[in-house]
């Protein structure tokens, strides 16, 4: 097996991510001039929330449901966007414009408490309103991996309960994953399976996890899962397709005998599982996989052609 580490963020380079504009609080300025102060309250205390979108051509795909999740955590937090979702689509339209981008791009739209008047944790202390930065690329799944898969390790960071830092936000501050991932990386993985609380298996540091075993899909309950666009698009096809697909505990006593095991994200889409800890998954064939994949790209296309309107 090929041992060059690979992760589900992998894109294949493209030259033209050199000279991006990227979009600060209404201005547009080329990556290299874009700039965000140390006493932002994003850089000090990772106090913002983001979400990562895909542009397909000239629409971001499933737009409302990103953006109820990101007012929705927004919200939780008492951290205020200053826009509604009509405000962030202009601020998307304009960078798009201004990168002549259409189709295969990738977003990260990034919200933070803005600046603050000392360096200290008091959300207070932010008083010049919030920071929005919208980093655009031109990116392309690496096609690797569809073949190849993921490798993952079980790692020793879990999910946390909701009443510490709830997974469910998509907050700036992302070291509980990012530990994870260190861990899978020592392990010698592209990834961390990361467990709940109880020890059933949850969902990966950087995307949603699902098994397949004897025809049906399983996922998690979703209690300690950010809960994934693509995860919840997957639920919706599974049942759609007559797939049954379940949100159920599970451990990885199932997790290793699973006939196929993928991984989902807006980024990926869906990703196939190769090994988790050393062990392969099946046999390589991955039928319920592929035939979610291909609907997974109908769905898209059917967003894109009832979103077209919002997006001219
Ligand atoms: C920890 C984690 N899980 C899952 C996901 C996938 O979510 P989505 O399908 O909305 O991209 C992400 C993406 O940001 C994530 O950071």
């Amino acid at each position: 097996m090929d041992t060059e580490t690979l992760t589900t963020h992998d894109a294949d380079d493209d030259p033209r991510n050199r000279d991006i504009k990227i979009y600060i609080n209404g201005q547009l300025l080329h990556r290299d001039a874009a700039k965000v102060s140390v006493y932002d309250a994003g850089f000090m205390l990772g106090d913002g929330m983001w979400e990562g979108m895909r542009l397909y051509d000239g629409v971001w795909s499933f737009f409302d449901a990103h953006m109820d999740r990101f007012f929705d955590s927004c919200k939780a937090v008492s951290l205020d966007v200053g826009m509604d979702r009509n405000g962030i689509m202009e601020a998307l339209k304009q960078t798009a414009r201004a990168n002549n981008m259409v189709t295969d791009v990738h977003c990260r739209l990034m919200l933070t408490r803005g600046l603050k008047a000392k360096p200290f944790q008091h959300p207070s202390l932010s008083r010049t309103g919030p920071t929005l930065v919208i980093i655009m690329e031109h990116s392309k799944p690496a096609t690797a991996l569809q073949d190849r898969g993921i490798r993952l390790a079980t790692v020793p960071q879990v999910r946390g309960l909701p009443m510490s830092q709830d997974a469910k936000y998509n907050s700036h501050s992302k070291l509980n994953c990012v530990i994870a991932c260190l861990q899978a990386e020592q392990a010698g993985a592209d990834e961390g399976l990361m467990l709940d609380p109880h020890g059933f298996v949850n969902t990966t540091n950087a995307c949603n996890f699902f098994i397949v075993r004897r025809g049906e899909v399983w996922t998690s309950t979703g209690d300690y899962c950010m809960n994934g666009v693509t995860r919840q698009t997957v639920i919706d096809i599974c049942r759609a397709e007559g797939i049954p697909v379940f949100e159920k505990n599970y451990s990885l006593y199932e997790a290793y005998g699973a006939q196929e095991a993928f991984l989902t994200g807006t980024f990926g889409a869906q990703t196939p599982v190769a090994e988790i800890d050393g062990k392969p998954i099946g046999d390589g064939t991955r039928p319920v996989t592929q035939r979610i994949r291909e609907v997974y790209k109908q769905w898209i296309a059917k967003d894109v052609a009832e979103q077209a309107h919002r997006w001219t």
